[in-house]
């Protein structure tokens, strides 16, 4: 598939891309890359990110850097970035693709009444919402000096940022927050492509984790039921969608788009 967003010279970053859809993400878009394109992949496995990076089917240069993303500085994601382009420069890049991608599922052992503890609210909008917020603004900054640069921004949402479910709140409003972000950033910055990318239900450690740890029985249910439907989507099927979404580019930046809907 040749979708435009990937053509040319493009500088591509994906966190949490050492498993889950993260990685395919990396693998799918890393295989399509043209030469002097450059792939920076984070995450705090590295040897897994090093896999992922193995299986990426081109001859551009990537880059695995182990990083905490649930401790976000400007200075160090700054620094990230420009030790990873070395002597690049950024006007050397026709694109920029950044996925946002990076997730966990917090607190799913506690209903709503009971997720009083600030400091485990904090650790997760530390990752789940403030990292990629951070993070976009180095790379926004990075890239907007001098530079015609194009940009593209996947931000991967959840259905459960605009559909609540009992036992998955601290998640939901963190997905909803993120969203949000990305929504206001696409108005401010009109010149730059975002696309809001709900992968649907998809076969990775996130989704077992829901399945074994939510506190409430109908949630618990309605997601092994998705399983023994055999509905849960692999992360290929989902890319597979992303990359249809982008290469027809039917969507408004700033969308939240599901894997099911119709574009
Ligand atoms: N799976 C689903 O059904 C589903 C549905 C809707 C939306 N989503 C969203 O899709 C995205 C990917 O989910 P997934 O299911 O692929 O999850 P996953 O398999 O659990 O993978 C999570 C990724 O995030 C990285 N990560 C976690 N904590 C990190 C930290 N502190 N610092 C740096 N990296 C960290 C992990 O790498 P390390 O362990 O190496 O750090 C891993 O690469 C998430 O945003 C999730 O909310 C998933």
């Amino acid at each position: 598939m040749s979708i435009k967003v990937l053509s040319g010279k493009v500088f591509l970053l994906i966190t949490g891309a050492s498993r889950g859809i993260g990685r395919q993400i990396a693998i799918s878009f890393g295989s399509m890359l043209e030469e002097g394109s450059h792939v920076v992949l984070l995450a705090t496995n590295l040897n897994a990110l090093k896999e992922t990076a193995k299986n990426i089917a081109t001859n551009v240069s990537i880059d695995t850097v182990n990083v905490d993303l649930s401790k976000p500085t400007k200075d160090e994601f700054h620094n990230i970035i420009m030790q990873s382009l070395k002597s690049r420069t950024p006007k050397q890049f026709d694109r920029i693709v950044i996925v946002h991608n990076v997730g966990s599922i917090g607190n799913i052992s506690d209903y709503a009444n009971d997720l009083t503890d600030v400091d485990s609210w904090r650790r997760y909008y530390d990752l789940n919402v403030f990292s990629p917020a951070i993070l976009n603004g180095v790379i926004m900054k990075i890239f907007n000096e001098d530079t015609n640069t194009e940009k593209t921004i996947i931000n991967i949402t959840s259905l459960m940022a605009i559909e609540p479910k009992k036992g998955i709140c601290c998640y939901s409003t963190g997905k909803a927050a993120r969203e949000m972000f990305f929504r206001v950033f696409a108005l401010e910055n009109p010149d730059v492509d975002v696309l809001n990318y709900s992968p649907g239900p998809v076969q990775t450690d996130m989704f077992n984790e829901l399945c074994n740890l939510v506190c409430d029985k109908e949630t618990k249910t309605q997601f092994e039921n998705l399983l023994t439907q055999k509905s849960v989507l692999s992360c290929e099927q989902t890319v597979n969608r992303l990359s249809s979404l982008l290469k027809d580019h039917k969507y408004k930046s700033g969308d939240h788009v599901d894997y099911y809907d119709e574009l």
